[in-house]
């Protein structure tokens, strides 16, 4: 009989509680963080600060295979600072034609996804050929938004 009376309160609670909907979860602590925000800068002082190390790390590592695990980790170090780039830039998207600047900016991201994967690998050859392509998608951006300027060579 307690048993019962047990049971027909829980039935009750649960009843009542479905009936009044549930309550709204707690915000966590991950829902009340800021929005990914740009530090503010010029995009002129962004590239420079941002893009323009790693490339041209790059471009002197790259030319032959690397012959250790320390020559494959800068790779891979430099190409993931570049994809993750390519992040960033989506939260600097100009006014004008932005959905240009996205395509660019995703293009690029993807390339350099691909770079980090092949270095992860040691495959130089897939390294060097999505090198290649991430630097066309930079150089597309660029003859777009940096008036043909900065055609990067790998
Ligand atoms: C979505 C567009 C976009 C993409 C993608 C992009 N850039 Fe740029 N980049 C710019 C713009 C705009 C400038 C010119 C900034 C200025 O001087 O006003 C620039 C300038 C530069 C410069 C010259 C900086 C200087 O000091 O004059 C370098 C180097 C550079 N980018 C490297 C890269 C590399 C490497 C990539 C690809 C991994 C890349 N960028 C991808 C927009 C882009």
């Amino acid at each position: 009989m307690r048993l019962l009376t047990c049971f027909t309160s829980l039935t009750l609670v649960v009843g009542l509680g479905s009936l009044f909907g549930t309550a709204p979860a707690p915000a966590r602590d991950a829902d009340k963080a800021p929005a990914l925000v740009p530090v503010p800068t010029s995009m002129h002082d962004f590239m420079e600060g941002v893009f323009q190390g790693p490339y041209k790390r790059l471009k002197l590592v790259m030319i032959a295979e690397p012959k250790d695990n320390a020559g494959w980790k800068a790779i891979r170090g430099d190409a993931l600072i570049l994809a993750e780039g390519g992040n960033l830039l989506l939260l600097r998207k100009p006014e004008k034609d932005a959905d240009e600047w996205t395509k660019y900016s995703v293009a690029s991201r993807d390339a350099g996804a691909d770079m980090v994967k092949a270095a992860k690998a040691k495959d130089y050859p897939a390294s060097k050929k999505a090198y290649e392509a991430m630097l066309n998608h930079c150089n597309a951006c660029h003859k777009k938004f940096d008036n043909g300027k900065n055609q990067l060579v790998p």
